[in-house]
């Protein structure tokens, strides 16, 4: 487990599934994703099934210092490139926990992990234009809008842009 503060985040266990899934069929999770794909126990029995062959896509849970069965959240490192040292992140948290701070103190977390022990150089992420709460966060943490990909997201009836924000190691560090 890697702790930061009060929060840490480990690995994904079987036990973990039903959590997971939760969070992952609730609205105002799926409604970020580029494909909309409700989960039932099949699907996430063979989503975990293939987790442990991929070596450049990560899943990890969030998860409270003192109490680490305690599922706050997801956390993806993806597309990891072991060659350029760069990298795009995601993170979802269970409803219970949002509002209060976490998704802040997570991202501090992962950028804390990413950059002191993961080596990398710059991590990424992309948003959709309709969430203003995390685009609040990223801003929060240090990550900035270096891009977007206009009217690439169906959602609430119409075309939204889909926005890259980044944060290199020079700008973590200053
Ligand atoms: C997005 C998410 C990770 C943010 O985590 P969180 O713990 O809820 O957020 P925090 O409490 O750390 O911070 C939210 C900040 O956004 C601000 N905020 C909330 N709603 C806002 C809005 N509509 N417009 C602008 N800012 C807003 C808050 O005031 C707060 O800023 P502050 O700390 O300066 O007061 C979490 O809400 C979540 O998992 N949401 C559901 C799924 C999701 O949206 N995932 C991200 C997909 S890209």
């Amino acid at each position: 487990m890697y702790v930061y503060q009060d929060l840490g985040f480990r690995v994904t266990e079987k036990r973990d599934l039903n959590a997971l899934k939760e969070i992952h069929n609730d609205q105002d999770v799926w409604e970020n994703l580029f494909n909309i794909d409700f989960v039932d126990d099949n699907s996430q029995d063979a989503w975990w099934n293939s987790l442990h062959r991929k070596r450049d896509d990560l899943r990890y849970v969030i998860c409270l210092k003192d109490n680490p069965e305690q599922v706050v959240g997801r956390l993806r490192i993806q597309s990891i490139n072991q060659q350029h040292n760069n990298c795009e992140v995601g993170l979802d948290l269970h409803r219970d926990y949002r509002g209060k701070g976490f998704g802040s103190k997570s991202y501090e977390m992962l950028l804390k992990f990413l950059f002191e022990e993961y080596n990398m150089n710059m991590v990424y992420l992309k948003v959709a234009d309709f969430n203003p709460r995390a685009k609040e966060v990223y801003k929060k943490v240090g990550f900035k809008e270096t891009g977007r990909y206009p009217k690439f997201f169906f959602r609430k009836n119409k075309y939204w842009d889909y926005i890259i924000m980044s944060i290199t190691r020079e700008e973590y560090l200053a």
